[in-house]
């Protein structure tokens, strides 16, 4: 969720905390904030808002050259987003600034016992109690390190934490639980970030810690321990996503760029996955040939679109492999004794790889000895680290808070590990899988055909503004079309939109159409399993009933055409890849109503992009 920056270098530490911090915005925007290490002494301002509420302020009241500092973009769990709850928040002399991403679950014993002992917390946030606590252990004389490492003995939760000591200029110390945190690595200068966004300017070397680290950076040194202080290690790694990468290019939002982006992140995510026979070559895959022979029974956990790609992945992974396979919320999944053998591969799909929600429920499939494989989009995070295997989606960053190229480049990576699963345990023959392989192949062309008609998808937006609920029907791999395009809808342009199984809808849900109500249509690919001609029917039934109907369908469909009140052309591909291009038409449409409604597209209300809390 919040986006946290820290730097001690010779650079002025307000210019790039608040360059880390403009990166990481997407992360969360309720408030802002930094705190700089000034003659001997903390300076911070922070302020409710966005990121440039903050800036405005420091405009007319600078803070003090600095070389050292850390910043706080925030999504707010524990208070409401004030001026007082923003983050930093100051131990109780006002020596130690202190930033938070996470929950601290037993802030409130730990508040008790500060209110007690005399200590006067100002805010709502569970954060505060961290601040005043590592200022105890310096009063205690610890240094900074060593505070931070007995304070974190004593948290319960999730959270990173980044700290500075105003009589200390030389350090900024940070910690991770379940939460995460990056080492940017430069020369005389170092870096912390939520993410490698943070400071990637900078830098591109990292140093991606574990789980119950602390990290103390220095200008010229970077130093880990556990939280009894015992010496750890990083894991150091190359970052090869560029700043360009995360820019916006000219587009007016970042999700629209990255719609565009899709044909390119198609592309990539097929790259060197299959030799020119079109044989599968999953080296990232590193569950042995006997272990994915034996397994029995396949469930997919995400939440969002990361979910709806799961639902995708079910129609092709149990067509190709038969082995059983369930797609669930990672959330509901966690808590509810799901059945897990060592026989049961558990896929968890997550774009950022630190969704708290996935990320439990995959430690919980773990513990029950089942093998987990995560496809990811984000090198170095927490979910494929702590999986068995991963299947990296390469879709570049994905800054915008609604997923499109993220949600594309999963489904290849589904459907990769589909055919590799198939290839694998001999539920396809090699020249079957060589056919879908080509087909893959082909949809970069494909989504760029779709694209390139963008103008009459935006033109349709626009005839929509006043429209208060849209509804979206689809039947098998354009069901999970149908649920996406209505979560892009929803969360973009804040507009009730449902989707459907259309065959559900004379179980209740046609009694919701009435005169004008638009409806999008995801019609299948005709000559399948009477699937079209069911769907078509569908599309006359609820056009009787008065609702403008918005089909999607393969171009030259005349059978679905007349019912159509507007038609949306897909090119001709197979059943179970096309989600790939039907969703991509629902994705502008989302962004485009959006922009014309005056929505901030990247960072609508109340969302962040990673949640980080369950
Ligand atoms: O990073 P993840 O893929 O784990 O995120 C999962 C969901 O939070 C995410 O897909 C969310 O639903 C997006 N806002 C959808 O656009």
């Amino acid at each position: 969720m919040c986006g946290i920056v820290g730097y001690v270098g010779g650079k002025q530490a307000r210019d790039v905390v608040i360059d880390g911090l403009r990166r990481l915005e997407y992360r969360g925007y309720d408030s802002a904030g930094v705190a700089l290490v000034s003659d001997g002494e903390i300076a911070f301002d922070k302020r409710a808002g966005k990121l440039a509420n903050l800036e405005k302020a420091m405009e007319g009241s600078p803070l003090p050259a600095s070389t050292t500092g850390i910043g706080h973009t925030r999504w707010a769990t524990h208070g409401a987003p004030n001026d007082l709850n923003a983050h930093p928040h100051l131990g109780a002399k006002g020596r130690v600034a202190l930033v938070h991403n996470g929950i601290i679950e037993n802030f409130a014993t730990l508040r008790d016992e500060l209110e007690r002992a005399g200590h006067d917390l100002v805010s709502e946030t569970d954060t505060e109690v961290a601040a005043h606590l590592v200022e105890a252990e310096l009063d205690r004389g610890a240094d900074l390190t060593a505070a931070m490492q007995a304070v974190c003995r004593r948290l319960e939760g999730a959270f990173t934490l980044v700290a500075v000591d105003g009589e200390d200029p030389a350090r900024v110390v940070a910690a991770r639980r379940n939460s995460p945190l990056v080492v940017g690595i430069g020369e005389g200068e170092n870096f912390l970030g939520s993410d490698v966004a943070a400071f990637i300017e900078h830098t591109r070397e990292a140093l991606e810690l574990g789980q119950d680290q602390v990290v103390t950076i220095t200008r010229s040194d970077v130093s880990v321990t556990d939280f009894d202080g015992n010496p750890a290690e990083g894991r150091r790694y190359h970052v090869d996503w560029d700043l360009s990468a995360a820019e916006k290019d000219g587009f007016d939002w970042f999700m629209r760029k990255e719609i565009f982006e899709q044909p390119r992140a198609v592309a990539d995510a097929l790259l060197g996955r299959h030799d020119e026979t079109g044989a599968l070559q999953l080296d990232e895959v590193r569950i042995s040939d006997e272990e994915l022979r034996d397994i029995d029974k396949i469930v997919i956990v995400g939440c969002g679109t990361a979910h709806y790609a799961g639902l995708v992945a079910k129609y092709a992974v149990e067509h190709w492999t038969r082995i059983p396979c369930e797609v669930e919320l990672a959330h509901e999944f966690r808590y509810r004794d799901p059945i897990l053998t060592r026989n049961t591969l558990v896929v968890a799909i997550s774009q950022s790889g630190e969704t708290a929600d996935t990320l439990m429920a995959i430690r919980h499939a773990r513990a029950q000895r089942s093998k987990v494989l995560a496809i990811c989009n984000t090198n170095g995070s927490t979910i494929p680290r702590e999986s068995d295997a991963v299947i990296y989606t390469h879709a570049g960053p994905e800054i915008g808070v609604a997923s499109t190229k993220g949600f594309l480049t999963q489904l290849v990576a589904c459907y990769l590990l589909g055919l590799y699963l198939a290839q694998v345990r001999g539920t396809k023959f090699g020249d079957e899988i060589a056919a879908v392989v080509e087909e893959l192949q082909r949809m970069p062309g494909h989504v760029q055909q779709m694209l390139d008609e963008a103008e009459k998808v935006y033109e349709l937006a626009r005839g929509y503004a006043d429209t208060r609920s849209v509804l979206f029907l689809g039947r098998h791999a354009g069901y999970p079309v149908a649920l996406e395009g209505a979560l892009k809808l929803k969360e973009l342009a804040y507009i009730h939109a449902e989707g459907f199984a259309a065959g559900e809808l004379k179980h209740g849900p046609i009694a919701l159409i009435e005169e004008g109500l638009p409806v999008f249509c995801v019609v299948p690919p005709r000559g399948r399993d009477q699937l079209h001609d069911k769907m078509a029917s569908a599309i006359q039934e609820i056009r009787a009933r008065g609702a403008r109907t918005i089909v999607l369908a393969e171009e030259g469909d005349q059978e679905v055409a007349p019912y159509a009140d507007d038609t949306i052309p897909l090119p001709v591909v197979p059943t179970l890849l096309q989600p790939l291009v039907a969703v991509v038409p629902l994705q502008l449409f989302a962004c485009e109503l959006a922009t014309v409604l005056g929505h901030d597209v990247d960072q609508p209300r109340n969302l962040a992009k990673s949640v980080t809390v369950e």
